[in-house]
């Protein structure tokens, strides 16, 4: 046996023992601690599968029967069927599945029609916006002239009509609908009213609440929207990665974008794990488990309330929402921190009335997609918020940490995820 046919035949435990074993913990983490972070999300051993065959091998620059390569008759299949599945799922006119990630898909909307020095509107990012809407550290910041829109101080909801005024005024060729940290729904159709108004293009990035708009459960901006983004890995419970979706007017400035403009050879092993992940999305049951994240996430929001906990916007009608701190005495950072020791992952995140910086920040977001998709419900939301606001209260405590964390695994232990 040669050298070669040794290592293909390797198993990864026996031939890189390292990267196994942090696998390995991964794995035990995922499976015993409570994870709140609302951009992650438990996928399918059908989604893992695809992610992990030898599609990861093949080079298919172009699109399906339209390649620089030979060899592409079987992942032409697999790309068709995740370019169908996905455009019927959302009633796209038109879609592209190569996107590796959400902020590439940005960038392909933003490209297929801007120029640098254009303006663009989006939302700020200590009110929720996405690095991408903007900020000047980011690739928008640089190439673009960068307008923001904030929420409103005292509802913080997105306020139409003050939007409208700063398009009118700034006259944007880009308006950015969508957001990282907003709990609640968006109205596309005002955005695009507007954009129509000032005469701007519209974007929706929709990377949190993508599953949700599938299940019917969220506006959908597919109708309003010259470009819809989104990541595949958050509501919509599919693997790592991005899709664009846009108007029959747009697709051929945005595949040219997408490739050769910003990537070459498309992942064919995610996009094969996106078309499974689409599959499932469209399956009744689908439905019924993002119905379950929204009650969870309003449940575990109405027992922090309970417990004197300040929910930015009053609740959700989402899968996330975010705990305003600024009015105790606990930073974003030190309550992430503290949760975690007691087994229970949130992400520190900025908050409207923010003053900190974003590696401190006054608040924490939190969003129950995996918590739903481990099959727990309101008793367990109730019984995790109770942990939660007990951690939030005495942040030094380290023995009732200690003590939840012991909890939190007995709990996970009644909801696999994996083992
Ligand atoms: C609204 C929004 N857009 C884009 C992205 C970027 O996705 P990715 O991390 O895959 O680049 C995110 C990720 O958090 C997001 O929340």
């Amino acid at each position: 046996m040669t050298v070669c046919q040794q290592s293909s035949k390797e198993s990864l435990a026996a031939g890189d023992p390292a990267v196994a074993d942090a696998i390995r913990r991964e794995v035990e983490r995922l499976e015993y601690t409570l994870e709140l972070i609302p951009s992650e999300n438990l996928v399918s051993r059908a989604v893992l599968e695809a992610l992990g065959s030898v599609l990861t091998i093949k080079y298919a620059e172009g699109y399906p029967k339209k390649r620089y390569y030979g060899g592409c008759e079987c992942v032409d299949e697999v790309e068709e069927l995740a370019i169908e599945r996905l455009k019927r799922l959302f009633g796209a006119e038109h879609v592209n599945v190569q996107p590796h990630s959400g902020s590439q898909a940005n960038m392909a909307a933003y490209l297929a029609v801007l120029k640098p020095g254009d303006t663009i509107l989006g939302m700020q990012l200590s009110h929720g916006g996405h690095l991408t809407h903007g900020a000047p550290v980011n690739f928008t910041g640089r190439l673009f002239n960068v307008v923001a829109y904030g929420v409103d101080p005292t509802t913080e909801r997105l306020d139409y009509d003050v939007i409208r005024e700063i398009a009118r005024k700034s006259r944007p060729k880009m308006i950015v609908a969508g957001a990282t940290a907003y709990a609640r729904d968006i109205d596309f159709r005002a955005f695009r009213s507007i954009a129509d108004e000032v005469g701007a293009c519209l974007m929706a990035d929709i990377a949190h609440p993508a599953g949700l708009v599938a299940a019917g459960l969220h506006s959908s901006p597919v109708p309003y929207a010259h470009f819809v983004t989104s990541t595949t890995h958050k509501t919509l419970r599919g693997p790592r990665g991005g899709l664009v979706m846009c108007t029959a007017e747009m697709a051929k400035a945005l595949d040219k974008t997408v490739f050769p403009g910003i990537q070459g050879g498309p992942l064919m092993h995610v996009i094969a794990a996106k078309a499974v992940a689409f599959h499932e999305a469209a399956r009744p049951s689908f439905r019924t488990y993002c119905a379950a994240i929204i009650d969870n996430c309003r449940a575990l929001a109405a027992t922090l309330q309970r417990r004197g906990h300040r929910i930015v916007t009053g609740g959700t009608d989402t899968h996330l929402f975010l705990v305003d701190l600024v009015d105790t005495n606990l930073t974003g950072k030190e309550a992430e921190e503290a949760l975690g020791r007691a087994g229970i992952t949130v992400n520190k995140n900025t908050v409207p009335r923010e003053t900190r910086s974003p590696f401190v920040t006054s608040g924490i977001r939190m969003g129950t997609p995996y918590v739903t998709s481990r099959g727990m419900a309101a008793t367990e939301m109730a019984t995790i918020g109770g942990w939660i606001a007990d951690v939030l209260d005495r942040p030094n405590d380290t023995d009732r940490q200690v003590e939840i964390r012991r909890q939190v695994r007995k709990l996970c232990e009644r909801f696999p995820a994996y083992v």
